[in-house]
């Protein structure tokens, strides 16, 4: 047994195992053929780049096993200390599948304290219960769980709504509007949590703040890319919700399917449980139809009941669940991490 590094020029020896590997990103969507579903997951392998790392465990020639090491970039940049996001595939069955990741989780970690990473996330579909297992016994803690919907517009015909809330894409001057509802809906006091808000060591105002940047950093995507929308409730003028969906460049180029995925949405909380947040996936559905988009994907809590019963209730969608875990590397104390400097 051998621990060998996957470069991009080997990357195709993954090939393999990734064909036989049922647990890919759009595993349940049978719209996807498995082929281009390997093809996607190796191309975003092939783009991990700075401070990343792909490693796997041959045995006798074979790779059993997988994993990899990802700079979270943007997370770096926002908490102020390195994050990573890992990986690990794995299907030989429940004790070869624990055994092997433990020593490629071992062998990340090492690799992660050598570029002082401190802080690493891996996502695990639910149904892989060895590799949360393996997790869980390598001090991995539990963050968040999500759930994947995916709607296929194939057979999807535009319908009509009837209500007093009015729907209509985003203008400059909602900036203001759609800032304080995201602010409002995504913290804890409102009864949000998510891997970063649930997550011990990070500081909750920089959680929020994430919050702050990712919904303006989704008005300017609106302004860039004839499929990056953002769709907004008004009632009486006043904006009370919205819904801000964005073109997948990766998917669509490797499974040669128009395919957007949706960013952020939320509600004003005064106004929820009037069916507003139904019709603002109504009105992206009906859009996207009209613009020949073949699949709307969406990853929510899955602590959300309004997302998940909206979603649910269409026809011809697909579900996948995963758990995000994490593993702090540095210095454990145990408060906040803004509350315990100097951390090296
Ligand atoms: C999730 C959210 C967008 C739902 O908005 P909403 O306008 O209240 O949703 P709707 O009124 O359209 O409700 C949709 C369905 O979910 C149900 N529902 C909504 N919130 C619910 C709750 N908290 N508990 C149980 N059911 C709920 C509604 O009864 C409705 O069911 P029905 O279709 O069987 O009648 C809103 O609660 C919100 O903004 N939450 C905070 C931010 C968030 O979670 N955003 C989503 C991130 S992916």
């Amino acid at each position: 047994m051998k621990i060998i590094e996957i470069n991009n020029s080997t990357l195709k020896k993954l090939s393999l195992l990734l064909d036989e590997y049922k647990y890919k990103n759009f595993y349940s969507c049978k719209e996807i053929t498995n082929k281009k579903k390997v093809k996607y997951f190796l191309s975003k392998l092939s783009k991990i780049k700075n401070n990343g790392r792909i490693i796997a465990l041959d045995i006798n020639g074979k790779i059993k096993a997988f994993g990899w090491v990802e700079l979270s970039d943007w997370d770096t940049r926002h908490f102020g200390f390195k994050m990573a996001k890992i990986g690990i595939v794995s299907q030989s069955g429940y004790s070869d599948d624990k055994k092997y990741s433990s020593i490629l989780l071992n062998e990340i970690e090492s690799y992660c304290i050598h570029q002082q990473i401190k802080h690493i996330t891996i996502r695990l579909p639910l149904n892989q219960i060895s590799l949360i297992h393996s997790a869980e016994e390598n001090q991995y803690l539990l963050m968040a769980q999500t759930s994947a919907y995916i709607k296929n517009l194939t057979n999807y015909t535009p319908e009509a709504y009837d209500s007093n809330i009015k729907l209509r894409f985003s203008k400059p001057s909602d900036l203001k509007d759609l800032r304080k509802i995201t602010e409002k809906s995504f913290r804890p006091q409102s009864g949000w949590f998510d891997r970063f808000h649930n997550d011990p060591m990070l500081s909750n105002d920089k959680a929020d703040l994430l919050y702050k940047k990712w919904i303006n950093s989704c008005y300017k995507s609106s302004l860039q890319n004839a499929n990056n929308k953002i769709i907004i409730a008004t009632h009486e003028n006043k904006v009370v919700g919205y819904l801000s969906g964005e073109a997948d460049i990766e998917a669509t180029k490797s499974f040669s399917k128009n395919i957007v995925y949706i960013t952020l949405n939320a509600v004003d909380e005064a106004y929820r449980r009037r069916g507003i947040y139904s019709l603002l996936v109504q009105g992206i559905l009906n859009c996207y139809k009209k613009k020949d988009v073949d699949l709307v994907h969406i990853l929510t809590q899955s602590g959300t009941v309004g997302v998940q019963k909206v979603w649910m209730k269409q026809n011809d969608v697909s579900s996948e669940t995963q758990c995000v875990y994490r593993k702090y590397l540095g210095k454990v104390c145990n408060v906040r991490i803004t509350d315990c400097e100097p951390l090296d």
